[in-house]
C-alpha cells in the first residue's frame, strides 16, 4: 500500500469543487449569493453554451481590494465570519469560504473588482488553479466574477453536463429563486446576448407576479403571521391553481432557498384536504426566525436546513397556513345560514344547486354577507330588508327581469319580458361597487364603516412609515388605518361599500399602492385601477349562496349602475336568451 501523503492543493480543491459546483447553475447560484452578501443592488448576469462556455456576474456591491483579491480565492478564506460562535448564527449566505476556491479549481476564473475608494478596478485571473498577479483594468464600484469552460480540465465530470439548454434551464431556475427572495434588488439574465429577464427594484407582489405571472398573483391569498420570533410571509395560491409538478413551491429560510423536509411535509398537510391529491400546491413563501435557531451547514450546497425546534416549526407552518387558506372559504361559504323562524314559504326550487328564496340574509351592498352581523347599520335599500317579498304577478318586470335561481355557484338566471338572463354575478356586482366607489370618492363621501375590532397585521418598517405619513390620503379612501406597534398596523375603519372580512388585504393593497406611487398620483391617475382592485375585493365571490332575494337586489342595482354591461375587466356581466332563442334551440315551431 502506497505511504500516506497530502493531496495536493488542486486536487484537494476539484474534489471540494465535486460537491458545491456540480453545474454551471450551481456556481451562479454561489456567484449571486456573494453579490448579494456584497451590498449589491444592482446584478446582472450572462451565460453562454448554458453557462458552460461563459457563466458571468457583474454586481455593484462593495468589491475586494487589491490586496485581498487573491485571498478570495483561496480555500477556507472567507470575510464572513470568524469563529464557531458566529457559524451558529449565520447571517450572509456563504460562510464557508469555499465557493471561488472550488470554481478557480474547475474552470478558468476572472476575478475584476473595484472598491469604492478606488480609482480603478484590478484584476485576477486562474487557470488550472494557479493565480497571476493582480493587473490594474477598468471597472465600476463592484465585482464581476467571469468562469469560462466549466470543467475543461476534468473531462469525465463535464461528460456529465447535460445539453445546453437544460443547464441554461437550471441556471434560469435559480436566477428565479435568487430575485424572488430578493425583490430590493434589481436583477437581469443574458443568454447567448438575448435578454431573458430584466427585474427591476420592485414590492415583493411585483417580483412574484413578474417571475410566477399575473396568475398566480391573482389565485393566492397574502400569508403575514407573525408570533414570538418566528414569522411566515409570502403569498399561497388556492387549490384552484394548482400544478402537476413542484415548479412553483418557493420555500426561504433567513432569504435562503431551500428544500425542507419539515416545511414540506407541513404544507402538504395543509393543502391535504384542499387538493387533488396528484395535484401541487403553488406558493412562495418566506419563514423569517432568529438564526441561532436554525443549522445551515448541513449540505454542501447550503440547500437544506436543520431546525433546531423542528416540531414547533412545523406546527406554525401548518396552522398558518391552513388557517389562510380556509379563510377565503368562509367568504364562499356554501352552507346555508340559519334561517328565522317565520320565514316565507320556499317559492321557487328547480333543483339546480340553487339558493331557495330564504330572502332573509342581510343584503349589504358592499357586503353581501350572510349572517345578521350588522343588520340595522347598513346601508339599506327597498331590497335590503330582511324579509322583501318576492316579486308577485302583478309587478312590472324590470330589465333584468326577476331571479329564477343560481347556477354552479356563479351565475344567477332570471326571467324577463325577452325570456332568460344570466348574469355573472362576481363580475356584475364587481362593477357596481368600482362605480360606486368612484361616485362617492368624486363627492368627496365615501361613507366609512368603523370596525367593532380593529383588524391588526404584520407591517414592515415601510408600511409603517407610509401609514404615518399619509393619514390624509388613507382618510380621503375612507380608511382609519393606524400604527400600534413598530411591526403593527390595525385597520380601525373602512369604506362601508367594502368587506369587512378583506379589512386587511384592501389596506395592503391600498398601503402597497401610496408607498409605490405616492398619495398625489394613487389619488390621481392610478386612482381608477386602486378602487378596481378595492371593488374585487369588495365584491361577491363565486360559490357565494344568493337567496333570490339578494339576487333581485344585485339585478336591481344593475340596472340602475352606469356601465354595468360589462365588469371593470371589460368582459360582459350578463346576456340574454330570448324566447326565440330558445325556440330555435329546440326547433319549436318548425
Ligand atoms: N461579489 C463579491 N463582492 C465582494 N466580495 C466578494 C464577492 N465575491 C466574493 N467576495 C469575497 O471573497 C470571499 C470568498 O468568497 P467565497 O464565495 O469563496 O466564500 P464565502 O462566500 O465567504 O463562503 P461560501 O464558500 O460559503 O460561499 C468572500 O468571503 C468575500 O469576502
Ligand atoms: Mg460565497
Amino acid at each position: 500500500m502506497p505511504a500516506i501523503h497530502l493531496l495536493p492543493d488542486l486536487l484537494i480543491n476539484q474534489i471540494a469543487a465535486g460537491e458545491v459546483i456540480e453545474r454551471p447553475a450551481s456556481a451562479l447560484k454561489e456567484l449571486l449569493e456573494n453579490s448579494l452578501d456584497a451590498g449589491a443592488t444592482d446584478i446582472a448576469v450572462q451565460l453562454e453554451g448554458g453557462g458552460i462556455k461563459l457563466l458571468r456576474v457583474r454586481d455593484n456591491g462593495k468589491g475586494i481590494a487589491k490586496e485581498e483579491l487573491p485571498l478570495a480565492l483561496l480555500r477556507h478564506a472567507t470575510s464572513k465570519i470568524a469563529s464557531l460562535d458566529d457559524l451558529q448564527r449565520v447571517a450572509s449566505m456563504g460562510f464557508r469560504g469555499e465557493a471561488l476556491a472550488s470554481m478557480a479549481a474547475v474552470a478558468q476564473l476572472a476575478l475584476t473588482s473595484r472598491t469604492a475608494g478606488d480609482t480603478h478596478g484590478w484584476k485576477v485571473e486562474a487557470i488550472d488553479g494557479r493565480l497571476n498577479e493582480p493587473t490594474p483594468a477598468s471597472h465600476a464600484p463592484g465585482t464581476t466574477l467571469e468562469l469560462r469552460e466549466l470543467y475543461f480540465n476534468i473531462p469525465a465530470r463535464r461528460k456529465f453536463l447535460k445539453s445546453e439548454a437544460t443547464e441554461f434551464a437550471h441556471c434560469e431556475e435559480t436566477f428565479k429563486r435568487i430575485a424572488l427572495s430578493r425583490p430590493d434588488v434589481a436583477f437581469s439574465l443574458q443568454h447567448n446576448g438575448r435578454s431573458v429577464w430584466q427585474l427591476p427594484v420592485q414590492p415583493l407582489a411585483a417580483r412574484i407576479a413578474a417571475i410566477l405571472g399575473e396568475e398566480f398573483g391573482q389565485a393566492a391569498v397574502p400569508i403575514f403571521h407573525h408570533a414570538a420570533n418566528l414569522s411566515l410571509q409570502g403569498l399561497a395560491a388556492l387549490p384552484a391553481y394548482s400544478r402537476s409538478s413542484r415548479e412553483a413551491q418557493y420555500f426561504f429560510v433567513n432569504g435562503r432557498f431551500v428544500r425542507d423536509k419539515v416545511a414540506s411535509h407541513a404544507l402538504r398537510q395543509a393543502y391535504q384536504d384542499i387538493l387533488h391529491h396528484q395535484r401541487h400546491s403553488a406558493f412562495v413563501l418566506f419563514l423569517e426566525l432568529p438564526p441561532e435557531q436554525v443549522d445551515v451547514n448541513v449540505h454542501p450546497a447550503k440547500s437544506e436546513v436543520r431546525f433546531r425546534e423542528s416540531q414547533g416549526i412545523h406546527q406554525f407552518i401548518f396552522h398558518t397556513l391552513q388557517q389562510a387558506l380556509a379563510a377565503p372559504a368562509q367568504s364562499v361559504s356554501t352552507t346555508e345560514p340559519q334561517r328565522p323562524a317565520q320565514q316565507p314559504p320556499i317559492q321557487q326550487n328547480i333543483g339546480l344547486g340553487i339558493a331557495q328564496s330564504g330572502a332573509a340574509y342581510q343584503l349589504g351592498y358592499g357586503e353581501l354577507e350572510v349572517g345578521s352581523r350588522k343588520w340595522e347599520n347598513h346601508p339599506s335599500t327597498s331590497l335590503c330588508t330582511p324579509y322583501s317579498p318576492l316579486p308577485t304577478s302583478h309587478s312590472p318586470i324590470p330589465p333584468l327581469g326577476f331571479a329564477l335561481a343560481q347556477l354552479s355557484g356563479i351565475y344567477i338566471l332570471a326571467q324577463n319580458a325577452q325570456g332568460l338572463v344570466v348574469v355573472d354575478m362576481h363580475a356584475a356586482h364587481e362593477r357596481i361597487v368600482y362605480e360606486k366607489l368612484k361616485a362617492a370618492m368624486d363627492a368627496r363621501q365615501v361613507t366609512t364603516q368603523p370596525l367593532l375590532i380593529p383588524v391588526s397585521f404584520y407591517a414592515d418598517a415601510l408600511d409603517v412609515a407610509t401609514t404615518e405619513a399619509e393619514q390624509t390620503a388613507l382618510g380621503a379612501l375612507g380608511f382609519d388605518l393606524v400604527p400600534l406597534s413598530p411591526n403593527t398596523l390595525a385597520v380601525r375603519a373602512m369604506p362601508a361599500l367594502l368587506k369587512q372580512s378583506e379589512a386587511e388585504v384592501v389596506a395592503r393593497a391600498v398601503l402597497g399602492e401610496l408607498r409605490e406611487f405616492g398619495a398625489s398620483r394613487a389619488l390621481t391617475e392610478r386612482r381608477d385601477k386602486l378602487l378596481a382592485t378595492l371593488a374585487c375585493h369588495g365584491a361577491v365571490r363565486a360559490n357565494r349562496i344568493l337567496s333570490i332575494t339578494e339576487m333581485n337586489a344585485l339585478l336591481r342595482e344593475m340596472e340602475q349602475t352606469e356601465r354595468s354591461g360589462q365588469c371593470n375587466h371589460g368582459r360582459p356581466t350578463w346576456f340574454q336568451l330570448s324566447m326565440n332563442d330558445l325556440d330555435k334551440m329546440f326547433m319549436r315551431g318548425k
